[in-house]
């Protein structure tokens, strides 16, 4: 299908950005699954659902990503950035903090990069989205603190 052409206008550098974010999302909409998958135990089975809920809205935070760089005329990337589970839940949740650690930092930025540009519209999705990576980074670190 032909790209539709966009009445807002971005930098290679944003389209750059939201390919990042992208491919960040897949990693950790994939990362969660495979926790919730993998996770054993007591304290495992009563947190498996959280893993399992995050997990779907990252893909849909990947989904709705894809389609706004696809209207800006880029290629929403297939290639996840690294993909880390862990060996214990532990472990697990100490990925899961880092990665949402980096998911905030980069959102932060897109918004200004966005906001820079003109692009309203990235900018509110990426504020949309920031709010829920803060929602998860606090349930992991919450998660951890049981651990
Ligand atoms: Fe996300
Ligand atoms: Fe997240």
């Amino acid at each position: 299908m032909a790209h539709l052409k966009p009445v807002t206008k971005v930098s290679d550098k944003l389209r750059g950005m939201l390919n990042d974010a992208i491919a960040r999302e897949i990693a950790v909409s994939i990362q969660y699954m495979w926790q919730h998958v993998q996770v054993i135990g007591v304290k495992g089975v009563a947190v498996q659902g959280q893993f399992k809920q995050t997990a779907i809205v990252e893909m849909k935070h990947a989904e709705s990503i894809a389609e706004r760089l696809w209207y800006l005329e880029g290629t929403p990337t297939t290639k996840p950035t690294p993909i880390t589970v862990g060996d214990s839940l532990k472990e697990f949740l100490e990925h899961d903090v880092k990665a949402e650690e980096d998911a905030i930092l980069l959102y932060k930025q897109i918004i200004k990069q966005a906001q820079d540009e003109g692009d309203i519209t990235t900018a509110f999705m990426f504020k949309e989205i920031l709010e829920d990576e803060e929602e998860h980074h606090d349930l992991f670190t919450t998660m951890l603190e049981e651990v």
